[in-house]
């Protein structure tokens, strides 16, 4: 993803059993595809479904492949609730009923092919109308890519969502501040400590003691070109505008989206699709992400605009819809590199949901290679570049 920061930034080749596939033009079909997940060999016995949006994918995100790890060695049995249940690999531990939540679209796929029924819920969503009982055992990986409040508010969810007496499993990433979010979840649960290490991951256990749960963090609020902006913890945007997306509504100042259909896609806090709705558009906004959707939703409320939010892998969960206009500042992974899996898909969403005539405006950092997609749809005009950001216009053929 594109951040405040300006970021360096790594094209890795895909390893060599990839490229060709990866070379070839994105399909629905291929990036929609679920398949099992790459697992490592001490996790033999295991299994988990996955797909492009999946943390992890095509494997196990780190932290949870460590988590899997412990609790099969605790041996624990029972009901389990896995407050980001990923691809389901924890409901394959031997008498484990897995109680699946995850707020990824992506994920939510994943687990429902794998049969095992999911809940799309956010921090602070009550669970008792799906699970009246609590189970005594909790998991978590923190997102600490997400940020300070996000992780809060997700330590505050599993307290809440744990009984006293309860376990929580908590994994995550020590360079991504897993030893300062224990801390604070120690402060409110009682007992605990780590457990396991396993290069920079990590994966402590918690025994709740009786006693309030820590708040929920606010959203934050800010104006921005014409619109309010309600960015709730973790969510792109949340506090301040994004840099390029910043260079992306500069640029399309001229632009008449009055009485056209647009779709922001991939819409975080929902500004861009606020400010085509200002304008007199008919806007759609997107994302995996259901917190994001939950901002979008404030942000069109609090801008008094009219739009449609929708929870969507991509354009999965658009039905017939298309669209005149779409914009979007597409996300993109930094770590080992970068994976443009979903990044290109959006590309490619474009293509198919574009009415004749129609315009794309995509964002992006410098670097990334976004033109040749774009090329096979339409002519393709620079529109801006500025501060390490480029905005390329195509208009479908
Ligand atoms: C770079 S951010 C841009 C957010 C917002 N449009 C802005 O400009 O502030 C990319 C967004 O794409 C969303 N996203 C990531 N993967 C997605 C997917 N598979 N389908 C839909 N949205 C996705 C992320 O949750 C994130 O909100």
């Amino acid at each position: 993803m594109t951040s405040g920061r300006r970021q360096k930034i790594k094209l890795t080749r895909p390893p060599a059993a990839r490229r060709g596939a990866d070379a070839a033009p994105a399909t629905a079909e291929r990036y929609a595809e679920v398949r099992p997940a790459q697992l490592p060999p001490h996790l033999d016995g295991l299994h988990a479904l996955t797909k492009p949006g999946v943390r992890g994918f095509p494997g196990l995100d780190d932290a949870q492949a460590l988590l899997a790890q412990v609790m099969r060695k605790d041996r624990v049995r029972g009901d389990v609730l896995d407050l980001t249940a990923m691809g389901g690999v924890l409901g394959s531990l031997a008498g484990v009923t897995l109680r699946a939540v995850d707020g990824s679209a992506a994920a939510l796929t994943a687990l429902t092919a794998a049969g095992l029924e999911p809940l799309a819920a956010v921090p602070g969503d009550a669970l008792t109308d799906r699970w009246p009982e609590r189970a005594r055992t909790v998991v978590l990986v923190l997102a600490g890519d997400r940020g300070n409040a996000y992780a809060q508010a997700q330590v505050a969810w599993a307290h809440a969502n744990t009984p006293p007496g309860g376990t929580l499993y908590v994994a995550g990433d020590r360079d991504k501040g897993f030893d300062r979010y224990v801390r604070a979840a120690g402060a409110a649960f009682g007992t605990g400590e780590t457990v396991a290490r396993d290069g920079g991951m990590r994966v402590a256990k918690l025994v709740r003691r009786p006693g309030p749960t820590p708040p929920y963090p606010e959203p934050e609020t800010y104006e921005t070109h014409g619109v309010t902006v309600v960015g709730r913890p973790g969510v792109f945007s949340a506090a301040r505008l994004d840099r390029a997306s910043a260079l992306l509504l500069d640029t399309l100042d001229s632009l008449d989206v009055n009485g056209r259909r647009v779709l922001d896609l991939g819409c975080g806090a929902g500004v861009i699709g606020a400010w085509a709705a200002r304008r007199g558009a008919h806007a759609t906004l997107v994302d995996a992400d259901l917190q994001s959707v939950r901002s979008a939703q404030a942000t069109l409320t609090a801008s008094g605009v009219d739009g449609e939010v929708i929870h969507s892998d991509v354009d999965a969960a658009l039905e017939g819809r298309t669209f005149d206009v779409i914009l979007t500042n597409p996300p993109f992974h930094v770590g080992r590199g970068v994976v443009l899996d979903v990044a290109r898909e959006f590309i490619a969403a474009a293509a198919r949901r574009l009415t004749p005539g129609g315009t794309v405006v995509v964002v992006a950092n410098d670097p990334l290679p976004y033109e040749a997609a774009l090329q096979a749809l339409g002519p393709v005009t620079e529109l801006a570049r500025a501060g390490g950001f480029k905005v390329l216009q195509a208009t479908r053929r």
